[in-house]
């Protein structure tokens, strides 16, 4: 069970009012999450007490910053079910799929072989692959989806061949908010022996995801989104893998030697792969949020969204010329537009009752066919957030007054 009055009391941005004096109601949080005082105080704590660069200096300052990089990137591993060595720091998801398409798709694909996605992917599980496409002649394919926007296993394996290298999805998509069965999916993928790559930016946040369970080779996720800081976020891959690929980018930190005539010899992973000073305050704000998300439990705090989301169904199902999306949606998205209501119009609107919700077309540009249309209107939940909540919104929704009732019947 989750105490949503106590939790609601250590995050100092629930606190807040918006410029026209109503209390915030934060509901975009597939976007970016708020932060508990827990993760502000620990991104404070490298800034006015432990101040040093990791993997670099030999004095005690130095020292303390190793041991706690050294701790959370232990934590991510656990809260994850990775091993220590298989979790690098990147700066979030973007920068991870970035790093799993370059280091791994760019050295090992070429002209005949495959590449797989969905027409639900973010645009940062596309355009790599694009990307990878053009510079080594593999073909992008997609799996279709179901008619409800669903990636379901078995439509993997009608697109599925033995040129398919890489398989790239979303565990759960950022617009349709369904749960995939990545279990599934990595089994397919593996019987035709390529590799999976799960963005986990909207499961990891919501759910207890495991690695080792789920057996996906790559999985790329970002701080921000579960509670912890921007510019932090991490990039699991399988061992073998890591020892494989090529690094993204290299510098300082990576490398045991290089000499004249361009030999590298690269340090093993996770180092190879963490060239340059990291986001050290961002790594210690990443290790508080795991620590608060522990404590709440991952199993709760799905359950909690699950019922969230169900009671918002609810009452959205009720409110004339509103269109559903994702009715059925496992998570806490739900994608909406009034009819007749240009999306961010509506979003004005709610803003106007302290409501933000996010408009447009969410990185996810390839969903317009599926949706027969451009642009809509996303709330997304977290843990935080209260059925007194949705019922503003649904107040404000019923009360369009001389906005959005000009629209009805
Ligand atoms: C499914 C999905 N993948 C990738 C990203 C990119 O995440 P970031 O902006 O943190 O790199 C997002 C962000 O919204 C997302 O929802």
């Amino acid at each position: 069970m989750i105490d949503v009055k106590n939790i609601r009391k250590d995050f100092p941005m629930l606190n807040g009012k918006t410029q026209q004096g109503h209390p915030l109601v934060y509901f975009d949080n597939a976007a970016t999450t708020f932060k508990p005082q827990s993760v502000i105080d620990a991104c404070d704590k490298y800034y006015s007490e432990e101040t040093a660069n990791a993997h670099r200096g030999d004095y005690d300052l130095a020292f303390k910053v190793d041991k706690e990089v050294d701790l959370v990137r232990e934590k991510v591993a656990n809260f994850i079910g990775a091993k220590k060595q298989e979790v690098i720091f990147t700066s979030g998801t973007s920068m991870s799929l970035n790093m799993i398409a370059f280091g791994f798709g760019f050295k090992f694909l070429k002209k005949g072989d495959e590449i797989l996605l969905t027409e639900a992917e973010h645009a940062s599980n596309v355009l790599p692959w694009f990307k990878i496409s053009e510079l080594t002649g593999a073909t992008i394919k997609y799996i279709p989806l179901n008619k409800e926007g669903k990636l379901e296993p078995e439509s993997l394996r009608k697109v599925i061949t033995k040129n398919t290298k890489v398989v790239s999805v979303a565990q759960v998509t950022n617009v349709m908010g369904f749960m995939i069965d990545i279990k599934e999916i990595a089994k397919i993928t593996h019987e035709f022996g390529a590799i999976l790559v799960c963005d986990g930016a909207q499961s990891v946040p919501h759910m207890k995801v495991d690695v080792k369970d789920l057996d996906c080779d790559f999985l790329s996720f970002s701080g921000h989104k579960m509670l912890g800081p921007t510019g932090i976020g991490v990039l699991y891959g399988k061992y073998n893998l890591l020892e494989k690929m090529d690094p993204l980018m290299s510098g300082g930190g990576d490398n045991a030697r290089f000499d004249m005539c361009g030999n590298v010899a690269y340090l093993a992973a996770p180092a190879k792969f963490e060239a340059g000073t990291m986001n050290l305050a961002g790594i210690y704000g990443m290790g508080a949020a795991i620590d608060y998300l522990n404590k709440i439990g991952m199993n709760n705090i799905e359950e909690y969204e699950k019922e969230l989301h169900s009671y918002a169904i609810s009452k959205l199902k009720d409110i004339k010329d509103l269109i559903i999306y994702n009715e059925h949606a496992d998570t806490g998205i739900i994608t909406v537009n009034v009819k007749g209501v240009f999306p961010q119009d509506e979003a004005s609107y709610l803003n106007s009752h302290g409501i933000c919700v996010r408009s447009g077309e969410h990185c996810a540009k390839l969903l317009k066919d599926l949706l027969k249309t451009t642009g809509t209107v996303r709330i997304s939940l977290y843990f935080y957030n209260t059925k007194e909540e949705v019922d503003v919104l649904i107040d404000a929704l019923k009360n369009g007054g001389n906005f959005l009732d000009a629209y009805f019947d």
